[in-house]
């Protein structure tokens, strides 16, 4: 198979029956991860990892596959999920054994109108259970994807929900089952999902797609299991890919373009620069902003975590790289390293730039606010099996499925406070809803909110206190937790009823 289509078109190289016999057999129950009570989830023997020069870059950026829609009725879209092993050529060393939907790293894009019905059916052939989460998405809770409504392996189900007229965004979905979300996320189930909106402003405007995901490859062309420093930072894997490709090269088209893009890897901050170019950002992970923010150098885009931008066609070429970013490591650590992702090929392009609208929606902060919710993030050093083992809590506990954490209340407008006392980072991620984020408090100081914004990710920085509204618009079972899937995997995470 060409390198070159590997992750977008990965229809069966190998015979699948056989691959999840041969992962499970490869689990050594012989060294255990630190931390967390992961018995059930040994480590494998490190085999060294490949050499950062195994992939080849400059490729064209290849657009994402779109899901199919069953359905030809208006306002129906009808698709099938299927998650499997696949395997793929990467390197000449070995195979390289994914875990996909359909056949493709990243998963199939899906696309909708706001206001529509969808129905995705899905197949279960890994080894492990499995659940898709509809990260970020008005969808209710019994169609969400909760850790403990499992799809056992050789199970199907159909997922069905409609979603609001006023949902147009970028979103994503990927498994949720508790305890083995990070491994299925890391070897490559997460697809995208973009909800339009008919009256779009910026419809017209052609877009791009970046799905940002790591990939960490032993040197035999496998994926590597999780080490003790992923499971106690989170993982980060030697590649960053984008849309499956290794460095690809991105020709900019048309004099302007519009890109979502998504941070789908467990853990990496990417904090992206492109050069000497300006984006102007007009969206967030709950669409479009109210006003354009022009002459963006960068953004920080964290784990879970989506934007829309407008590219300019101008002169020059740049590089979109991953600046790097001290989220707080703990351990003995690699030094952090700047990260080429892609050449951004810009010359220029015949056509106008249209003229950016100067309001793009019209938003407005939830209120009054008529209760209040306190999130504490903190971890804890213990000693266990003579090893240091780290603890990430959450009000002082860990994640328990049959404890009710948190309570809201139908339409009630809440402001939630996430205060960060850990020495590291944590993206917040809750699901089901979007909120807006109003103030953050460091160092004693207020720093207000620039502009108002729907997200579901929110970074907190170490000692950092954030402050945003919300609304629930479904009643049960919520999950809110941290975006680092290793730490939410570890019991940093909550469950909210709604009453
Ligand atoms: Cu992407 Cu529980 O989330
Ligand atoms: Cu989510
Ligand atoms: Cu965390």
């Amino acid at each position: 198979m060409k390198r070159r289509s590997f992750m977008t078109q990965m229809a069966g190289a190998f015979a699948l029956s056989t691959i999840s016999s041969r992962l499970l057999a490869e689990t050594n129950p012989m060294t255990m991860p630190m931390g967390h009570d992961m018995g059930a989830k040994p480590l494998q023997p490190a085999v060294p990892l490949a050499n950062i020069n195994a992939l080849k870059g400059g490729q064209v950026l290849q657009a994402l596959v779109p899901l199919k829609n069953e359905s030809t009725r208006n306002g129906l879209f009808k698709g099938t999920l299927i998650a499997a092993p696949v395997d793929v050529g990467l390197i000449s060393a070995g195979k390289t054994t994914f875990w996909a939907y359909n056949n493709a790293v990243p998963g199939p894009m899906i696309e909708v109108m706001a206001g529509d019905r969808v129905e995705i059916l899905f197949k279960n052939h890994l080894s492990q259970a499995s659940t898709i989460h509809w990260h970020g998405l008005p969808v209710p809770p019994d169609q969400d994807g909760n850790p403990d409504d499992l799809v056992l392996p050789g199970e199907t189900r159909l997922y069905q929900f409609t979603l609001p007229k006023d949902c147009a965004g970028t979103y994503w979905y990927h498994p949720h089952p508790h305890g083995d979300t990070p491994e299925q996320v890391y070897r490559g189930l997460a697809g995208v999902f973009i909800v339009r909106d008919p009256e779009d402003p910026l419809a017209g405007i052609p877009e791009r797609h970046l799905v940002i995901s790591d990939l960490k490859l032993q040197q035999d062309g496998q994926i590597a299991p999780n080490d003790a420093n992923d499971e106690m930072n989170g993982r980060e894997g030697q590649f960053v890919l984008i849309n499956g490709q290794y460095q690809p090269q991105i020709p900019i088209s048309a004099p302007q373009e519009r890109w979502r893009i998504w941070n789908a890897t467990n853990a990496r901050y990417l904090n992206l620069s492109w050069g000497d170019a300006r984006f102007t950002q007009v969206g967030t992970d709950g669409g479009l902003l109210s006003r354009p923010v022009p002459d963006q150098k960068g953004l920080l885009l964290v784990p879970g975590q989506r934007a829309e931008l407008l590219v300019n066609a101008g002169v020059r070429s740049v590089t979109l790289a991953a600046e790097i970013y001290q989220r707080g490591k703990m351990g003995v650590v690699a030094p952090e390293v700047r990260r080429v992702l892609a050449d951004i090929k810009s010359a220029s392009v015949a056509g106008v730039v249209p003229a950016l609208p100067l309001a793009l929606r019209q938003l407005a902060l939830p209120g009054p606010v008529k209760a209040k919710k306190l999130v504490v993030f903190s971890e804890k050093m213990s000693m266990q099996n003579g090893q240091h083992s780290m603890q990430f809590l959450i009000n002082g506990g860990q994640f328990d499925m049959n404890r009710v954490d948190l309570v809201s209340r139908l339409g009630e407008v809440e402001e939630w406070e996430i205060q960060n006392k850990a020495d590291m980072d944590h993206p917040f991620h809750i699901h089901g809803a979007q909120f807006m984020v109003t103030e953050r408090l460091r160092n004693g100081q207020i720093h207000p909110e620039p502009y108002l914004a729907w997200r579901d990710v929110v970074n907190v920085t170490a000692g950092e206190t954030v402050r945003f509204r919300i609304v629930q618009h479904f009643r049960g079972r919520r999950m809110f937790h941290c975006h680092i899937l290793e730490h939410e995997s570890a019991g940093m995470m909550g469950n909210l009823l709604v009453v």
